[in-house]
């Protein structure tokens, strides 16, 4: 059933304030303050030397962003891996040690062998599910449930911020284990992800100013996302997102990248998308937007009120932000990018809930 919406794919991007509350809620103790994992890690945290997380696609790349998480909150080095090449990799990996395994359907080929490939060299295995009785969810020592209920469209939304509130919750779990982070440090970020599903509404008021950019976007071929931090492995999700439904061609670059190739696409066409939340490198993603505009590039920002105001003569357009904390800011900002993907693909005529090409569940390699 979609309600109101058109496709399944606006519905479950709407669904978000409530599940993602949902999810948190079953992770954190909210009147204490303190994260409260309803499981025990099947690992001492305190001993790990590394953590490996593996996924593919929409699900790998909250893997990307968790490994921000673990390593600033739980100072715990990170390897992110795409599934079908962990896999075949042959990686060495420590007996005793914690490999995450991330997907929605807990049936996507690839990582179900990267699950059974790190079990079969020692390590404890974790996975971060959206059903629950998947096959991922039956072989692993501990399942860390999304609790998003059904995703149906193809393309992955509400599934990808639980999963990041998941893995919000696990880092500051093993953070606190590790002592890495002192009580005062974990309530303020409690606080600050309780504080998700309302700034998530209110962010889905920007749907009447993203249907008019869509409307430009889907005459275009290309789009630049650009970001910094986090917002790197967000700009990653909003190129897949828009490539898988709209069918443009799209490319997610960390801002920093910019010179060293990219900006030599730009130009009066491209639509360059930067996602720049108020954070701790702000100025760096500022000076990366300076560079777009200097070289007449059609900068579009995604950020919050001052900052669009600021670059008001320059951009051609703005998304803009409630202010946010910074350090799960992505979790607001995937709103945007979502909804960029799924407008261009209504605007285009495209079926956003069944590209072409693609399945649900990948269950072959
Ligand atoms: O079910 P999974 O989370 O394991 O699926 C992984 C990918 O196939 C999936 O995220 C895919 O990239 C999505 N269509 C992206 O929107």
């Amino acid at each position: 059933d979609k309600g109101n919406h058109r496709h399944f794919m606006a519905k479950e991007i709407y669904e978000q304030p409530e599940v993602v509350g949902r999810t948190l809620a079953h992770y954190l103790d909210m009147s204490a303050g303190r994260v409260a994992l309803p499981f025990d890690l099947p690992v001492d945290a305190a001993r790990l030397s590394r953590l490996t997380i593996c996924g593919c696609g929409t699900a790998y790349i909250a893997g990307l962003m968790a490994k921000y998480w673990f390593e600033r909150f739980a100072l715990l080095p990170v390897d992110v891996e795409i599934a079908s090449e962990f896999r075949y990799r042959d990686p060495p990996l420590d007996a005793g040690g914690l490999t995450i395994l991330v997907s929605q359907s807990g049936e996507t080929a690839d990582t179900l062998a990267a699950l059974r490939c790190a079990k079969a060299k020692g390590q404890k295995v974790l996975s971060i599910v959206n059903v629950a009785s998947s096959t991922m969810a039956r072989e692993s020592d501990v399942v860390a449930p999304t609790l998003a209920g059904p995703e149906i469209g193809v393309a992955s939304t509400k599934a990808f911020t639980c999963q990041l509130a998941v893995f919000a919750a696990l880092a500051l779990a093993i953070g606190r284990a590790r002592g890495a982070i002192d009580g005062e440090t974990e309530a303020r970020l409690v606080s600050d992800l309780m504080a998700i599903p309302g700034l998530m509404a209110q962010a889905l008021k920007c749907e009447s100013a993203v249907e008019a950019l869509a409307r430009d976007i889907a005459k275009v071929r290309d789009v630049l996302y650009l970001g910094r931090g986090t917002s790197y492995p967000l700009a990653l999700e909003g190129a897949l997102k828009l490539k898988e439904i709209s069918y443009i061609h799209a490319e997610g670059y960390a801002a920093g990248e910019l010179k060293h190739g990219p900006i030599a696409l730009v130009d009066g066409d491209m639509p360059v998308i930067v996602i720049a939340p108020t954070d701790a490198v702000i100025e760096k993603t500022v000076s990366n937007m300076q560079e777009v505009a200097a070289r007449g590039g059609r900068l579009i920002l995604i950020g919050d009120e001052a900052l669009s105001h600021d670059f008001a003569g320059e951009a051609a357009a703005s998304i803009v932000m409630p202010n946010v904390a910074p350090d799960f800011a992505a979790l607001i900002y995937a709103v945007p990018i979502q909804l960029i993907a799924y407008h261009t693909a209504v605007v285009m005529g495209k079926d956003a809930d069944q590209p072409r090409n693609l399945a649900k569940s990948v269950t072959v390699e």
